[in-house]
């Protein structure tokens, strides 16, 4: 072993090893090729772990001195792009270590006190993935902003309700645009939530046990923002469980994958909207591609991968739960593999919600201000396809009820009516009242107000209805939810 430092993991325990690693198991066994990204939140860790431990007078002032120079020229080296990450090295924590050990000698040796690799790892995941969902909440809240700002520009556009994608009732477009922003309001409650038991400090576990040094474990939470809502420490109870233990990842992939598939519904619709017998919407062009051998075509790529990705992240949360399955307790290194499918779970999701901020509200365009190139809505097409399927034969039937009849007689009564009209070629609101009236003597003329689409809507004026009066009283608690 040289003086300074270490340049093989094995050096890093090595007495005890009479035989190096083969080239395969050490690929096989390196995290490091993607635990790198973990650099920001190791350094914060080992740098909050050093003050401490000088605090405790466990390591002297200058040891202290030495970690900070140190630490500060690995941040220089790995932000510059010339730090070398040796896959000798294993993994982030044994890389940033031995460097560091190379640059002030003893000072870096003596920063591994009282820890281990176990609640260091455990420690970086949470402090990175804290970053990263605060970073998706804001998306989240772009990305509800966007669908709040173009459902205000169509709250009097109707499309036709669907249920088993039949026509139903017609509804209010801006209504049903702002059906998505509860699904991600939801969505950013849960990642919240999820935060919150991410934010704790495993660090002081040490390999399983704790340690005998008089660490404060409580000083290094706080100096790591990790506290709760009164600002009290976060702190790993069980040292067991603090190494062990990765139900904050799950959590995490869980709360993901919920918002991918409503991401996934909301590209359904994208997609069966802008298809030529819908033809209610279209997207801007730079969210589609060609077809290399149909000249017209012009498909939606962007909704249908993230439908496609939607299976990945889902993917990655079923990975990470048969990941802890088996294990017993406490650290083992099956925990490795909770790195890929977490990191590529939080890519994913930041890209589709950046995407889809973007392709619903549009960009906003630097020489005049405002957001260009959001969905454009063809409200004639909606329409005609709302008056398609006798969308408003509910509010015929409601009009009976209030006249008296009891509604299961009504309901009976406007099947009646409906056939009439199919077998006409017309809608109700086009039956002639002397037709109407051989169902029912009480109907009057006034019953055409109820048949039309827009009196349709104004009728569902009710608290989370579709009446564009309501859905006006959304958009505003949104937008002042939203900020
Ligand atoms: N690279 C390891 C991981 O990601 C770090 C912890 C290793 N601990 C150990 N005892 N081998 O889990």
């Amino acid at each position: 072993m040289s003086h300074n430092q270490f340049d093989k993991k094995s050096e890093a325990w090595s007495a005890l090893f009479s035989e190096p690693m083969s080239e395969l198991v050490k690929r096989y066994t390196a995290s490091v090729s993607f635990d790198q990204r973990l650099w920001q939140a190791d350094i914060a860790g080992s740098l909050a772990h050093a003050e401490m431990l000088q605090a405790q007078d466990i390591i002297s002032s200058t040891d202290l001195a030495d970690i900070q120079k140190g630490l500060a020229q690995v941040t220089v080296e790995i932000e510059s792009g010339v730090f070398e990450w040796k896959l000798d090295l294993e993994d982030v924590h044994l890389n940033i270590e031995a460097r560091l050990t190379q640059l002030v000698g003893d000072a870096g040796k003596r920063l591994h006190t009282g820890r281990s690799r176990n609640d260091q790892v455990a420690t970086d995941v949470r402090l990175w993935l804290r970053g990263e969902i605060d970073l998706v909440i804001e998306l989240l809240a772009q990305l509800q902003k966007s669908l709040v700002d173009t459902a205000e520009k169509h709250v009097d556009v109707i499309l036709p309700g669907f249920t088993h994608l039949q026509v139903a009732q017609p509804v209010s477009f801006g209504h049903h645009l702002l059906a998505y922003v509860e699904m991600f309001a939801r969505d950013s409650e849960r990642l919240a939530d999820v935060r919150r038991r991410t934010n704790h400090l495993p660090l002081g576990a040490a390999a399983l046990a704790g340690t005998s040094y008089p660490l404060d474990r409580e000083r290094v939470a706080r100096s790591l923002g990790m506290v709760d809502a009164q600002g009290r420490a976060c702190v790993c109870q069980n040292s067991l469980d603090a190494v062990s233990d990765r139900d904050f990842a799950i959590e995490f992939g869980a709360a993901a994958s919920i918002c991918m598939v409503h991401i996934s519904r909301l590209s359904e619709e994208l997609i069966l909207w802008m298809s030529q017998n819908f033809g209610f919407i279209k997207i801007a062009d730079r969210f589609t591609t060609g077809s290399s051998i149909m000249p017209q075509k012009k498909n939606p790529d962007v909704p249908e991968l993230a439908r496609g990705k939607t299976g990945r992240v889902v993917g990655h949360l079923m990975g990470l739960l048969t990941l802890m399955k088996g294990q017993p307790l406490a650290y083992n290194k099956d925990n490795q593999e909770d790195k890929e499918p977490l990191f590529d779970t939080v890519d994913t999701l930041k890209d589709t919600l950046r995407i889809f901020s973007e392709m619903v509200g549009g960009q906003v365009n630097p020489a005049t201000g405002q957001k260009e190139g959001g969905i454009s809505v063809n409200p004639d097409a909606m329409e005609r396809a709302a008056l398609k399927g006798y969308a408003t034969a509910t509010d015929l039937a409601d009009y009976l009820v209030k006249k008296g009849l009891p509604f299961r007689d009504a309901h009976e009564t406007v099947a009646r009516a409906v056939k009439a009209a199919i077998s006409h070629g017309v809608d109700l609101s086009e039956l002639p009242l002397a037709v109407m009236q051989q169902f029912n003597a009480q109907i009057e003329k006034d019953v055409y107000h109820v048949l039309s689409l827009r009196g349709s809507l104004n009728e569902r004026n009710i608290l989370g209805g579709t009446a564009p009066a309501q859905v006006r009283a959304q958009i505003q608690r949104h937008k002042t939810r939203l900020g």
